[in-house]
């Protein structure tokens, strides 16, 4: 039986993690090996039956299929590099479910590839509650032996979907960006609106009300990250999807499409808006953030009577 590991105890991966424990354990099946930069992280998935490992390349070393879940190309390059001097690591199945620029996850396959080893590219969508239920969905691209091996640890396990894009790992990490312009830029509408609807004294709980009734479960949650104060969370409390991973993501998507000879005036907007609100207000600001900004351009504070009050 194949031992699988998991690297990336954030937000997203601690939920992810928890779900494979539960279901390596329910199969009887070796317990989940796992390390993040801060192991205290990891407490959850320790008392779930997870047997810690000091760091990545210990990690590496004592696994076959190896989950990563980190926050951007730059630590992926890093962890890639890592597992390069982790001793062989010939036929070894690296999964990466963070979100990266397409080439990165080219380099990745490329060097880890020749180095014996197989790479998956499988950038998720779904906010951390979905995560935390199991109902992701995965967007997932390598080479077809591997991804077959690598499936039933996903689907129904940390993930409802899988959406499959063949063997070339930048097509998956391309649909994650795509997806994440309609993520972003509904965030940027739905702030914008709920400041209208403040404004205009129509009042931002008749307007959620519309938002759900009209547009669905996404939108409403979209809409309650405002309402309820969750943009600018208390210190202390770390936001669901960091404005830092919002910004590259935004960022990736507006550099690809004027490679392209395209704009995206949306996720313009919305990339200024939230530089805006982290020069304001600092890192620790949820993606919907953008919210903040777009208040005090209308003249309102950029705290609501919900969120926290303070820089
Ligand atoms: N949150 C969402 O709603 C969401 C949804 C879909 C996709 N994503 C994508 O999923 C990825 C993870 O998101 P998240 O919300 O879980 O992020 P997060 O809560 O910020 O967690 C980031 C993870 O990366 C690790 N990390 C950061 N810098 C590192 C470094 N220099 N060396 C080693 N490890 C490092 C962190 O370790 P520490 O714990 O030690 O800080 C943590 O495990 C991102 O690519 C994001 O864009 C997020």
């Amino acid at each position: 039986m194949s031992q699988v590991g998991f690297y990336g105890l954030g937000s997203m991966g601690i939920c992810m993690a928890l779900n494979l424990q539960k279901h390596l354990q329910e199969t009887k099946q070796p317990s989940l090996h796992y390390s993040n930069r801060t192991l205290s992280k990891g407490e959850t998935l320790k008392a779930a039956g997870g047997v810690e490992e000091p760091n990545y390349a210990a990690l590496v070393k004592s696994c076959d299929i190896i989950f990563t879940m980190i926050s951007n190309d730059k630590v992926l390059n890093n962890l890639v590099d890592v597992a390069l001097l982790a001793g062989s690591i010939r036929g070894k199945i690296f999964v990466d479910t963070s979100t990266v620029h397409p080439d990165t996850a080219v380099q990745s396959s490329e060097k880890l590839t020749n180095a014996g080893a197989s790479f998956i590219a499988s950038p998720v969508f779904g906010a951390n509650a979905m995560a935390a239920s199991g109902k992701l969905i995965f967007a997932l691209a390598g080479p077809r032996a591997v991804t077959d091996l690598v499936k039933p640890l996903i689907l129904n396990v940390m993930g409802r979907s899988i959406i499959e894009l063949g063997e070339d790992v930048s097509k998956s990490s391309m649909l994650k960006i795509a997806g994440n312009v309609i993520v972003i830029g509904l965030m940027e509408v739905i702030s914008e609106v709920q400041v209208f609807a403040e404004k205009v004294g129509l009042g931002t709980t008749i307007m959620e009300k519309m938002i759900a009734d009209m547009f669905g479960p996404v939108a409403e949650s979209y809409s309650k990250r405002l309402t309820t104060g969750c943009y600018a969370p208390p210190h202390g409390t770390t936001p669901g999807f960091g404005i830092s991973l919002a910004i590259k993501d935004a960022k990736h998507a507006i550099s690809i499409a004027n490679g392209h000879d395209m704009r995206l005036n949306v996720s313009e907007a919305a990339l200024s808006h939230m530089l805006n609100a982290r020069s304001y207000a600092g890192e620790n600001l949820d993606s919907s953030s953008m919210y903040g900004t777009i208040r005090q351009e209308s003249g309102l504070p950029f705290w609501s009577e919900n969120s926290r009050q303070c820089i």
